[in-house]
């Protein structure tokens, strides 16, 4: 097993006031229903962001606990590295908007894109520039407003996702505590199961963009499972192989939280017991960058993740895009 780089000193999460819960659809003359949602997916509610509320603003919240909670001032972050899939605007990135807001003077900042498995990414690549030795001390954040980006008039999509923000404090290791292994991959060629056509540069927003609801999330729904139950199963072997490590070894699975029943197979391929998985899809839905990190604070919060405990993240998205880390606390 090799000694960690990189350890993550703290956590923080900040989600919206508003909550939508499965019922409410029905008002919004939806057809769908509470029972087709929690037996397909096992969401009850998720959170949507109200006015004035932005990737930036709920990713800053959640990187101010986190830096409350390690001790740090925004003066000593010199790295901000935030996945999202729902900047607030399309140029400059929401990391530069993150760093402004927080006054982080010293930080390079930038967007990475890998959807739901973009937080994942962006542990790895902060351990990356940490190893090199040219940061110290990263912020790493997933944010989503995913409210923004779907459409509100299709029940196989709108159903599924919601908005939120998790942040960790990434710092150079001193013991053994850290990440022991990461593992990322993608496959472009499918990238079109799961995708926004219009709006980019490609098809740049125009009228026909909106009467095409291009600029909405696309998504081959039964295909993306098939595919986020095999992915997210390499992944977790692969961080596992990684770590020198079985599924009997990690006292903690967090999952990205797109569906129950795939966090199951997951779970279930890796030998890892269901009481040993977190599980809070039920509660804010798909927050994509944002579920794998939101799931790792609150785990913290609530003590399942203690000193010496050794935790499994896992995460599949658009690209698609899939990930592992394995961390010991
Ligand atoms: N309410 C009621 N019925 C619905 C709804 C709804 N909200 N949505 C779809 N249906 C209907 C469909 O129209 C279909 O009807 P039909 O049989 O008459 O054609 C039926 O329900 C079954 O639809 P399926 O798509 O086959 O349902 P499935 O069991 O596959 O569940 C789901 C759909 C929940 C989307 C599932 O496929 C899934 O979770 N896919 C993976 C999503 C995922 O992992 N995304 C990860 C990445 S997200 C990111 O990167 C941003």
């Amino acid at each position: 097993m090799k000694r960690p780089v990189a350890w993550l000193a703290a956590t923080g999460r900040a989600a919206p006031v508003k909550v939508l819960t499965n019922h409410d659809f029905a008002a919004l003359g939806l057809d769908t229903s509470h029972d087709w949602i929690v037996e397909r997916t096992g969401i009850v509610e998720r959170h949507i962001a109200g006015p004035g509320e932005t990737t930036c603003s709920m990713a800053s919240d959640a990187a101010r606990i986190a830096m409350g909670r390690a001790n740090i001032t925004a003066g000593e972050l010199d790295l901000i590295v935030l996945s999202t899939a729902t900047p607030d605007r399309l140029l400059p990135s929401t990391a530069v908007d993150v760093q402004a807001t927080l006054g982080a003077t010293r930080a390079a900042a930038f967007d990475i894109s890998a959807a739901c498995s973009g937080f994942l990414y962006g542990l790895q690549v902060a351990e990356g520039l940490i190893a090199t030795g040219s940061h110290e001390t990263a912020l790493v954040v997933g944010a989503e407003k995913m409210s923004a980006i779907v459409d509100w008039t299709d029940r196989s999509t709108c159903v599924l996702f919601g908005d939120g923000a998790g942040a960790a404090i990434v710092r150079r290791a001193t013991d053994g505590r850290g990440i022991l292994s990461s593992f990322t991959r993608s496959d472009g060629t499918l990238a079109e199961l799961l995708y926004r056509p219009g709006g980019g540069a490609t098809i740049p927003f125009a009228e026909a963009v909106l009467t095409d609801r291009s600029h909405f999330v696309k998504m081959a729904g039964r295909e993306v499972f098939k595919h986020a139950v095999r992915s997210m199963s390499e992944a977790a072997d692969r961080a596992l192989d990684g770590a020198r490590l079985t599924g009997s070894d990690i006292d903690l699975m967090i999952p990205h939280q797109a569906n129950v029943r795939i966090i199951e197979a997951t779970a279930k391929h890796a030998n890892i017991a269901l009481d040993k998985v977190y599980v809070n899809i039920d509660r804010y839905g798909n927050t994509s960058s944002a579920s794998v990190a939101i799931a790792l604070d609150e785990a913290i919060e609530c003590g399942r993740i203690k000193e010496g405990s050794t935790v499994l993240l896992v995460a599949f998205g658009a690209g698609f895009t899939w990930a592992s880390t394995i961390v010991r606390f």
